[in-house]
């Protein structure tokens, strides 16, 4: 398969659900709400989401299913968003640049930016707890919020955060590296997939290998993240390169250098595909989406 055409489809199908999902920037709070959409509108792989629909299409029973995970897609990506707005602010990472644009404190201010992200955050929960969207059956729904809390929270991606701040500038052993790469920036990837498994009904050891996956293409998602910083420029990637060394960062290449930081991300690409061992075709999309983690080139 063709994996541009495919990434290029589905994201339109995503950027029109979240057209449709998405509040107007109407009323009081015209501003703020300008504030979110300009993020989320601005551009992105949608990486996420479309991990989702994969792993949904990969086990899906009934050709409703890639309709039903669209608000969980959607809301996934709202909190990936959320999560590059808060990461750029001065007192994070400090970058002027996301997605080709200026980032959003750079527009809104730092205040307005903290606050797109809140409410980012917190729309996406009420989007997945909507009972007049979606046809999830109220066991799945309440499971599918579960994993992204947990996943969005202390026990993963905020967690990860935590540490990768406080990382800068230390020595650190490599089972601190894991652990930030993991929950940074991992654990929103599986739960994505994980979401798209629960909402298309997948059986238990489908969900088992699908995780497996999931883990996989998550750490390998972070160690090209590095990867790209060390090695393209900030045109290419539409964010700043370079700046995990300025800010002495916690990274694959600094602990490991280039050439075996590749090698590492290639060996989490494998293990991702062997735990698709088993599925037939219709799991085409996640085998080539890991084979784009690995070649990207943003
Ligand atoms: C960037 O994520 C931040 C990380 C967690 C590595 P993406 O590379 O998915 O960013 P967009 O959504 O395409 O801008
Ligand atoms: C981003 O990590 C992780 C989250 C936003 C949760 P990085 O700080 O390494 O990502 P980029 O390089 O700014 O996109
Ligand atoms: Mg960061
Ligand atoms: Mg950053």
């Amino acid at each position: 398969m063709d994996i541009k055409i495919y990434l290029s489809e589905k994201q339109k199908v995503v950027e029109d659900a979240l057209e449709k999902l998405m509040i107007q920037a109407v009323g009081p709070f015209e501003n703020h709400i300008q504030a979110m959409r300009y993020s989320l509108f601005v551009g992105g792989k949608r990486i996420r989401p479309i991990l989702c629909l994969a792993a949904g299409a990969a086990v899906a029973k009934s050709a409703n299913t890639e309709n039903n995970l669209l608000p969980v897609a959607c809301a996934l990506e709202c909190i990936h968003t959320y999560s590059l707005i808060h990461d750029d602010l001065p007192a994070m990472d400090n970058d002027d640049l996301r997605r080709g644009k200026p980032t959003n404190h750079t527009l809104f201010g730092e205040a307005g930016a903290i606050l797109a992200g809140d409410s980012l955050l917190t729309w996406a929960f009420e989007l997945l707890s909507s009972p007049n969207i979606g046809t999830l059956t109220p066991e799945q729904r309440l499971m599918i919020i579960h994993i992204i809390a947990r996943a969005a929270g202390p026990h993963g991606m905020v967690g990860g955060q935590a540490l990768d701040i406080a990382s800068e500038n230390t020595r650190f052993p490599f089972e601190t590296l894991q652990t930030i790469h993991k929950n940074k920036t991992g654990v929103l990837i599986t739960c994505s997939v994980q979401a798209g498994a629960i909402g298309a009904g997948a059986d238990r050891e489908q969900t088992e290998k699908l995780i497996t996956f999931g883990n996989n293409i998550g750490l390998a998602f972070q160690i090209v993240d590095d990867l790209l910083n060390v090695t393209s420029t900030t045109e290419q990637l539409g964010k700043a390169a370079g700046s995990d060394a300025e800010l002495g960062k916690a990274t694959y290449p600094a602990y490991f250098g280039i050439e075996k930081t590749r090698t590492l991300a290639k060996e989490a690409i494998e293990r991702a595909n062997d735990a698709l061992t088993g599925f037939n075709q219709n799991a085409d999309p996640l085998r080539a989406i890991a084979e784009y983690v690995y070649t990207r080139s943003h």
